[in-house]
Formats: C-alpha cells, sequence, structure tokens
C-alpha cells in the first residue's frame, strides 16, 4: 500500500516519465494477483486515469474517411488505440502511446470564432473535425464500426436467452450483453479527466475518480457515471510539523464544517461545468443532500453523471463490491441477472423514490451468498479480519478496514450451479422475515432490526445507516411477491427447460427459463396492500399458482 500510495503522488506530477515509474510500480506491487487475472481497484484506477490523460475526444463526421483521420493524428505521434461510436454524431475516442502527442496535436487546434455566438475560450480534449476538402466516399465510417455503448432492448435480450441451452448458459449470456465494454470503461474514465481539467483550475492537484457501478464489476452498458473529486491524495496533507524550529503551514479560509467546504467547493466547479465545460448540459446543483452533488449530463458521451466531492465512504464501498465481484465469477453474474430481472418489472427505476435501487439489491445479492452452505463468499467482518496494518482505515469515525491483498482470502467449495443459486435467491427473499430482520453483510447473518423501515439493509461501513431507508411497504411487497413468482416459475419443468426454437431456428424462439422471468408478471400489477394483507402467504401462493395455471391453459387452447 505504502508503493501505491507513492505511485500516486506521481501521478498527480503526471508527465511522461513519471507515468513510466507509477506504471511499473503499480504493476509490481499487484503481481501475483495479476497472475490470476486479477487486479485491485487502485491499480486499474492508475492504469485507466493514466490512459485517459494520453487521450482526445473527437466529434467526427460520418462522411469522415478513417485511413485520413488516422494518419492525419498520426503526424503527432503513434496512437496506441482508437475506436468511434455514435452519440447524436459520431465521436473518436484515440489515445496516444505519449502525452507529449497530445500536447502537440492541441497545438495546432484552432479555437472557433466567425459565427453570430461567441466562444467561451476554455481550451480542453474534447475536439471538432473539419473536413473542408472533397469529399471521398471510399472508408467512410459506417455504423458497423461504431461501438455500441448502449445495451440490447430487453426484447432482443429476451430472444438471445431463449436461444440458449441451459440456464447456466443464459446467465452468463446476460452478463455478456450487459456488462460494460472495454471502450465503454475507457470512455467513462476519459469524461472524469476531461473534468478533472476543468477542477485543477483550482485545484491543481485534484483527480476525478468514478466510483459506483462504473468501476465496481457490477455496471451495465448506460449507467450513470458516478464521480468523486479527490482532494485527500493532495500533497502537504501528510506533511508533520516538527516539534520545534521553523516550518510553514498553508494559510487556508475555514468554514464551519467539513460539509459547507465540500458544498463551496462543489458550487464552484458545479459553476464552471455548467459556464465553461464544453458539451456539459443540463447542470444541477444538489448541494443540500446527504451527500452534496452536481448532476449533469455529458452529451458526447451520453452519459449522466453524478460529481460529490470528500465522499471517501462510497470509494470504500465501491472498493468492497469490486472485491467480492472477483472472487469468484458467480458473483457478478448472479448481480446482474438479478439487476436485470428488476428492471424488467419496475423493482428498481431510474427515477429517485421509493423503489429499491441497484445498490441495496446487489448488497442483497452479496447477503445471500454468504448465507449458502458452505458460503461463496466471506463476511466482511472476516475481511477486516485479514486485514494487514497498510490496509487499516477510518473515515470519520466508521472503521472501513478491509483485506485489500485477495491472495489472503480463503474460499471455501461451494459448487452450486448459477441455475440453483437463482432459484434459491428467489427462495430466499419470498421467505425471508423482512418485519423483523435486517440484512447485514458485515455479520453475514441477519439481525433484529434497529428501527421501523419495511427494507433494513446495513451500510457496510456507516453501520447506523439504513442503505434502503427510501424504501415503502408496497415496493418491498411487490418485490417479495416477484421473488415468489419467480421461484415458482423455476421450479415448472414447462417454463425451466428448453423449447426447442434452438439457434439458427425460424422466427422468434418460445421464451424458457431466465427469459420468461422477464416477461410482464402476473403478479406485479399488485392489489392494494390492505387487501393482501388479511391473506395468509400460503393462500397468496396458491392463488399466484391458479393464476399461473389458468395463463398456461389459455395459452395451449
Ligand atoms: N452508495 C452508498 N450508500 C448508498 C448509496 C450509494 O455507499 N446508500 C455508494 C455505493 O458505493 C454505490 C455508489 O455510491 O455503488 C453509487 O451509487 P448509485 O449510483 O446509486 O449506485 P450504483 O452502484 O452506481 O448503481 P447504478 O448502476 O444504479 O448507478
Ligand atoms: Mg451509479
Amino acid at each position: 500500500a505504502k508503493c501505491l500510495q507513492k505511485t500516486d503522488a506521481f501521478l498527480h506530477r503526471s508527465i511522461g516519465t513519471d507515468v513510466v515509474i507509477a506504471r511499473a510500480e503499480a504493476t509490481r506491487s499487484d503481481e501475483s494477483d495479476e497472475k490470476n487475472g486479477r487486479k485491485s481497484l487502485h491499480t486499474l484506477h492508475m492504469e485507466r486515469q493514466e490512459q485517459a490523460e494520453r487521450s482526445v475526444l473527437i466529434s467526427c463526421q460520418s462522411s469522415t474517411n478513417e485511413k485520413k483521420f488516422l494518419k492525419y493524428l498520426s503526424k503527432h505521434g503513434e496512437i496506441n488505440k482508437y475506436f468511434f461510436y455514435e452519440s447524436y454524431g459520431v465521436y473518436a475516442v484515440v489515445e496516444f502511446a505519449n502525452q507529449e502527442s497530445v500536447t502537440s496535436l492541441l497545438e495546432g487546434v484552432a479555437i472557433p470564432g466567425g459565427s453570430h455566438e461567441s466562444a467561451v475560450p476554455f481550451k480542453s480534449r474534447l475536439l471538432s473535425l473539419r473536413n473542408l476538402g472533397s469529399v471521398d466516399s471510399s472508408n467512410q465510417l459506417s455504423g458497423r464500426q461504431c461501438q455500441p455503448q448502449t445495451t440490447i432492448p430487453i426484447n432482443e435480450l429476451i430472444k438471445r436467452l431463449s436461444r440458449e441451452e441451459s440456464i447456466d448458459k443464459q446467465i452468463s449470456s446476460l452478463t455478456e450483453a450487459y456488462q460494460l465494454t472495454e471502450e465503454n470503461s475507457r470512455l467513462r474514465f476519459l469524461v472524469c479527466s476531461l473534468l478533472k481539467d476543468i477542477a485543477t483550475a483550482y485545484f491543481p492537484e485534484c483527480t476525478i475518480k468514478p466510483f459506483g457501478s462504473s468501476v465496481n464489476g457490477f455496471g451495465k452498458l448506460g449507467c450513470d457515471l458516478d464521480m468523486l473529486l479527490d482532494l485527500d491524495s493532495i500533497t502537504g496533507r501528510n506533511v508533520k510539523l516538527p516539534k520545534s524550529g521553523l516550518s510553514l503551514e498553508y494559510q487556508m479560509k475555514r468554514a464551519n464544517s467539513e460539509r459547507a467546504v465540500t458544498q463551496s467547493i462543489l458550487s464552484v466547479i458545479g459553476e464552471c461545468v455548467d459556464q465553461f465545460g464544453p458539451g456539459c448540459v443540463g447542470v444541477q446543483k444538489i448541494l443540500n443532500a446527504r451527500c452534496p452533488l452536481v448532476r449533469f449530463a455529458h452529451q458526447p458521451s451520453g452519459f449522466q453523471c453524478d460529481l460529490t466531492a470528500n465522499n471517501r465512504v462510497a470509494m470504500k464501498s465501491t472498493e468492497l463490491l469490486y472485491l467480492y465481484g472477483e472472487l469468484d465469477p458467480r458473483v457478478r453474474s448472479l448481480v446482474f441477472t438479478v439487476r436485470c430481472w428488476a428492471r424488467a418489472h419496475g423493482v428498481t427505476s431510474s427515477i429517485p423514490g421509493a423503489w429499491i435501487t441497484n445498490f441495496s439489491l446487489t448488497v442483497m445479492v452479496l447477503f445471500f451468498l454468504q448465507k449458502r452452505t458452505p458460503p461463496i463468499i466471506p463476511t466482511l467482518d472476516h475481511l477486516r479480519d485479514l486485514a494487514g496494518p497498510g490496509d487499516k482505515t477510518v473515515i470519520e469515525g466508521n472503521d472501513c478496514t478491509f483485506v485489500s491483498d485477495f491472495n489472503k482470502i480463503q474460499l471455501q467449495s461451494n459448487t452450486e450451479t448459477l441455475e440453483q443459486l437463482l432459484g434459491e435467491f428467489f427462495e430466499f427473499y419470498a421467505t425471508f422475515p423482512f418485519s423483523r430482520m435486517s440484512i447485514n453483510i458485515r455479520k453475514g447473518k441477519e439481525q433484529n432490526k434497529p428501527e421501523v423501515a419495511p427494507l433494513h439493509i446495513q451500510n457496510p461501513f456507516e453501520t447506523s445507516l439504513n442503505v434502503s431507508k427510501n424504501v415503502n411497504a408496497s415496493q418491498l411487497d411487490r418485490f417479495v411477491a416477484l421473488c415468489q413468482e419467480s421461484a415458482w416459475l423455476l421450479q415448472q419443468s414447462e417454463t425451466s427447460t428448453p423449447r426447442g426454437g434452438g439457434a439458427g431456428g425460424e422466427g422468434a424462439p418460445t421464451p424458457w427459463g431466465l427469459a420468461t422471468l422477464l416477461l410482464p408478471s402476473q403478479v406485479a400489477g399488485i392489489k392494494s396492500r390492505k387487501k393482501r394483507r388479511r391473506e395468509p402467504a400460503s393462500e397468496r401462493i396458491k392463488g399466484l399458482l391458479e393464476s399461473l395455471k389458468n395463463k398456461n391453459q389459455l395459452k395451449k387452447s
């Protein structure tokens, strides 16, 4: 960890040679993990951030000739990687091998002029390609060359899944279709890097790091981009004042609280993003939220962005989720499947409200996996016990310590298949005593609820908080009813075995297995809560079975 802190400092002064050192050291410290194909989130951040610094984002025209475009850019140096994508027009992400190439490229870029509108002369690495010569129709960009940045529509996913021959394969196929691509991940870091260029006008050493589903391994193409303005790693914070003799410290403006400082920083940066940030639109400052943030849309990338500051706990929980996802491939697959299922049934929503959030759902999946016999993933308390001295982290009095070295974690040999786990997941939550118990991944065991709330999920690090405080009783009821229905569907041989229509078959294949679970539900349009309360759960399930049987008979007749 020490070595990584050092590389962090290097990175803040990142120019050419320093970056090379930073990369070498980060690689060394994670060597054993890399052998296993695993990278720490810290290493991932370092590599991606550094890549992003050497990259530019260019708005192109669809008539752009790819060869000519590359030839033109190559004049400034070797290109490591490039790709095109569509978002209100065609864009190119171009990563040079060296930072100097970006500097050289920018030296020849013109400031727009001549129109009736005036431009704010803030220079960034978001550029537009102009082509005033003849249009050459060969080798033009076409849709085929563009990398998709959004997921396939649910109907298409259902068709794709119906062609698979096992539920395990359906789950893997869903994960493949939904997870972030290499290109999308690069684009996320590039947007952070472009914003950092704005923020560094005030805080030259700051970084902007993505957190949440953009980097925790559970992000779906099209998910929002959560960003953290990081001022904790600026130099001077750890400079120890000598016990005697002369020393200097900075004079700094003071505010009443840490929160007030965060609010004023976000207010100013938010204002800059709004006034000067090319491509940033619809900027909203939401400074009175529990976690103050600036929300806006970054048009060239199509990302909905949330910028926060002084939010170290969220970065820790991102790191924890990332670690769990890396421990066993079943973790990510099950989370993707449950998230997709929840979205399809409106259990989660893109609009904030009394819905269960993706973050809550993820914690519920993790808890379920801790409850298997033998457990698939360890408890957070166990991960804390494995921590080394360098892992110790206390944030505002909360112990956020857990092991960072994957190799210290011994997993038990649970051989359950994804199909089994999915069915068991729905059963587990169809019968979970939500009214009395709280979900707790720190202990890996349900605990008595410390307060009244329909759904109680203890925040893993700020243990006095409930992650799902927003969820109301009717939303929880819907979730439970849908779990019951899905558990039942997976137990029916009719829905849990392939229906022919295999790959290459004519027409739309008949939905089966996981695909059936994504179809509109029979119970989702749920009646009033009061009415259902009067009947015991067994009656409800009986009713549900009846309605499904009737539905099947209708289909057959
Ligand atoms: N977070 C948290 N406590 C909460 C909500 C969020 O610690 N009550 C942290 C988590 O690390 C979460 C991140 O903030 O991953 C971002 O929150 P959010 O965008 O709501 O969730 P994501 O995990 O990013 O999922 P989504 O794809 O829905 O954006
Ligand atoms: Mg998010």
